[in-house]
């Protein structure tokens, strides 16, 4: 079983991180395929907490090599700091391996993302501002700079000069800000260049190799299915293909490859920024998940919109990734709740809707359709077996598996490691 697939089901932040540092002892690449430093994944082994925003979590275990994909978006400065950030604390980054057709976030993406956020006021998309969306802009305006242009000074600076050409007029004119100058940007981001260098492979190669060679390889995506450009809420997206064709275009292997999809599915729902959320909550239940939980962002301190566990989204995951599995993350979180309400359905404008509505206008009308869950007090997050858990907290699993279209393989009962009931092995 070389080659699985790791992905958030929801809005992100399902715990990722946390799944994919459980594999990384047994698999041999960790592999990020699109996304960049707007991931925020928490990871805690023993008593030491980890947030990584653009490395694989994979690089905490010794053993396993990073690697960033072509789909990445890189900020050059970013990872620099916390390769440095996590060398401080001992671990060994030396085996990460970053692809030189990844396009690099400069200096101008991110003042073009804050600008545009600011000018589209109250229909902001609530970005984390890192420059995702003008870099991924740039990539398919083909006006955008790889980690290969930082090793010849001549085409970086032909390339920044083409795209600040555009930049300048509309920074200048559009949003009265000062022009950016090309040397200055060429300057950074030369200065980059030999601390990269010794990373920078051709990652397509090596993982179609390993593959061949039945190397096991995990696909780490950041964000999640409904945040995914194409199949998300669309325009309160980021933009790339967190969902798991992405894992293809964002790493060089075919689909035919892959042979596991694992959806990270929190067992209530998160999401940060702006957009629909049918089962939002503004009530006292809300504020419990959001202290409870922890929801607050790794990335951007925001507190973290929180609601009920909604099926209709999760089997829309099973459809658009192909899952094989899910991961359900935060059980724990649910302890003490007399009934736990779960949403099976929509109700929109007076008609009752099984399936996510492709049509946005729908999206924004639906209203939860609940079932009421019977809820438990026990602690659980000592429960190592799915014996172990009180038989409300089994009854609740199996139920939303049911609703959800594929095995819940895994259970998280709290953050660490070893918090985890394995129900079927991923490898
Ligand atoms: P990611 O972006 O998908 O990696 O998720 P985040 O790291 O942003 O958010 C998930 C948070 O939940 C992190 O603080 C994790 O340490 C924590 N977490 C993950 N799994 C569990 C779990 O099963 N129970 C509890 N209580 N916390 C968890
Ligand atoms: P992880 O990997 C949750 C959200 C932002 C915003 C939208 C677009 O930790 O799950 P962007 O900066 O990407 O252009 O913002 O996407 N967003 C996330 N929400 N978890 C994430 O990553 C996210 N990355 C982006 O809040 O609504
Ligand atoms: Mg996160």
């Amino acid at each position: 079983m070389p080659a699985l697939v790791l992905l958030g089901a929801q809005w992100g932040d399902e715990g990722k991180g946390k799944a994919t540092d459980l594999l990384g002892g047994s698999v041999d690449y960790v592999v990020r395929y699109q996304g960049g430093n707007n991931a925020g994944h928490t990871v805690v082994v023993g008593d030491q907490k980890y947030a990584l925003h653009l490395l694989p979590s994979g690089i905490l275990s010794p053993g396993c090599v990073p690697v960033i994909g072509n789909g990445v978006v890189v900020d050059p400065a970013v990872l620099l700091s916390e390769l440095s950030g996590l060398e401080e604390r001992g671990v060994d980054t030396s085996k990460l391996l970053i692809s030189g057709n990844a396009h690099l976030i400069t200096p101008y993406h991110t003042t073009m993302d804050k600008v545009t956020e600011r000018f589209l006021g109250k229909r902001k998309i609530g970005t984390t501002g890192r420059g995702i969306g003008p870099t991924y802009a740039d990539k398919i305006n083909r006006v955008g700079i790889r980690v290969q242009d930082l090793f010849d000074e001549s085409i970086l600076t032909q390339k920044v000069e083409a795209a600040l050409d555009q930049k300048n007029q509309v920074l200048a004119k559009l949003y009265n800000r000062r022009a950016i100058a090309v040397d200055q940007v060429v300057e950074e981001l030369l200065g980059y260049a030999d601390a990269l260098r010794g990373y920078v492979c051709d990652t397509t190669l090596l993982l179609n190799d390993a593959l061949d060679q039945d190397k096991v390889v995990l696909f780490e995506g950041g964000q999640g299915t409904l945040l995914d450009v194409d199949h998300g809420t669309y325009p309160f997206v980021t933009s790339s293909n967190p969902t798991a064709g992405g894992a293809c275009t964002g790493a060089g292997v075919g689909p035919t490859r892959i042979d596991r999809v694992i959806g990270i599915l929190k067992a209530y729902t998160t999401r940060v920024g702006a957009g629909p959320f049918p089962t939002e909550l503004f009530d006292e239940d809300g504020e419990k998940l959001r202290t409870i939980g922890g929801e607050r962002g790794v990335t951007t301190g925001r507190d973290r919109r929180c609601g009920w566990f909604d099926a209709v989204i999760a089997r829309y995951a099973t459809r658009v990734n192909g899952l094989t599995d899910f991961f359900l993350t935060k059980l724990d979180v649910l302890t003490g709740w007399e009934s736990i309400p779960v949403c099976v359905a929509y109700g929109i404008d007076g008609r009752r809707v099984d399936e996510l509505p492709y049509n946005q206008t729908d999206f924004h009308h639906a209203e939860p359709v609940y079932e009421m869950l019977p809820g438990w007090s026990e602690d659980i997050s000592g429960a190592k077996e799915f014996s172990d858990l009180p038989k409300n907290a089994q009854a609740y699993v199996k139920a939303l598996e049911e609703m959800s279209g594929a095995p819940i393989s895994a259970i998280g009962v709290g953050p660490g490691r070893d918090e985890t009931i394995q129900i079927n092995s991923f490898l």
